[in-house]
């Protein structure tokens, strides 16, 4: 694919919304990513499922908010296109839905503009997540987004990306402080119950010179859901607990949710979350 990119894209470095394509099955990768991707799997296997269940997640978590009646959806860190997108689900659900998807990353900025170009309610943004009036003061958002009635806001599997001295949960908490009340969030991150495994993944990426925050552990993780409302992660609305789950265990059909996986030898998943603001 190297041929439908300006030439200042650098191939030779990982990018992790390429490396992820490749672990959903996407095309658009280059063999950096790939090898890199190669490395990680070799340790941590469970890094292939993570991708496809966070993914999975996106969709069903997608599908229940716009099904609650939630028509404006900012997809932060919204990676390469791929199968079901956020505004495809979205709006098969209800066909007013309107997106603006932002991300930093240039090739998916391309990509994610020429996926878009002939569809009046969705937009996308290339821009840092931490850039709060900018995005939100767009001419884009303004005319898509109207941020005195509900908004639901989505970092999924994107926070990790983020280093703690780039403040990524103060970034959320600048642009959730600005949406209505009865907004939604919906979010997963990658964490551990393992420092020493968390470690290994952190700095194994950082080595690439692949731009990556770290695997944080479930509590630290959990500080986006202070003062928001988390519904219930099970599928038939059952009311036992609102929680944080495994990512491939929310609102899952036929699947209890769990709060990490159950293999112990599983060291890494996507814990993951859905919440309205009052
Ligand atoms: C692992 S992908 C997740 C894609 C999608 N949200 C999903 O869960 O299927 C993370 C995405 O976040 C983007 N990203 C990382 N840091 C970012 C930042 N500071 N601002 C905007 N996007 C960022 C990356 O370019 C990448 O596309």
């Amino acid at each position: 694919m190297a041929d439908r990119f300006p030439p200042d894209i650098d191939m030779d470095t990982p990018s992790i919304a390429r490396m992820y394509d490749y672990l959903l099955g996407g095309k658009d990768n280059f063999e950096a990513d790939r090898v890199a991707c190669d490395v990680l799997l070799e340790r941590v296997p469970e890094v292939l499922s993570l991708a496809n269940d966070n993914r999975a997640f996106l969709a069903r978590a997608v599908e229940h908010v716009a099904s609650r009646g939630v028509e404006q959806f900012l997809d932060l860190g919204a990676g390469l296109p791929t199968a079901d997108n956020t505004h495809h689900v979205a709006q098969r659900t209800n066909p007013e839905s309107r997106v603006v998807y932002v991300d930093n990353d240039p090739i998916v900025a391309v990509h994610g503009r020429a996926l878009i170009s002939d569809e009046g309610r969705t937009a996308f943004l290339h821009d840092d997540i931490r850039s709060t009036d900018r995005i939100l003061d767009a001419p884009e958002t303004r005319r898509l987004i109207d941020t005195d009635l509900p908004v639901c806001l989505m970092a999924v599997s994107l926070l990790h990306c983020l280093p703690d001295e780039d403040d990524p949960f103060g970034a959320m908490r600048a642009l959730l402080d600005r949406l209505a009340p009865g907004s939604w969030v919906i979010f997963s991150h990658c964490v551990t119950d393992d420092p020493a495994a968390g470690d290994w993944i952190t700095q194994k990426i950082l080595s690439f010179g692949t731009p990556w925050g770290r695997v944080r552990s479930e509590r630290e993780a959990s500080v986006l859901f202070q003062g928001l409302e988390l519904v219930s992660p099970w599928n038939d609305d059952r009311g036992c607990g609102p929680r944080t789950v495994d990512c491939a265990t929310w609102r899952h059909p036929g699947r209890d949710p769990l709060t990490r996986p159950a293999d112990p030898e599983v060291k890494l998943w996507e814990m993951a979350g859905v919440a309205v603001k009052r």
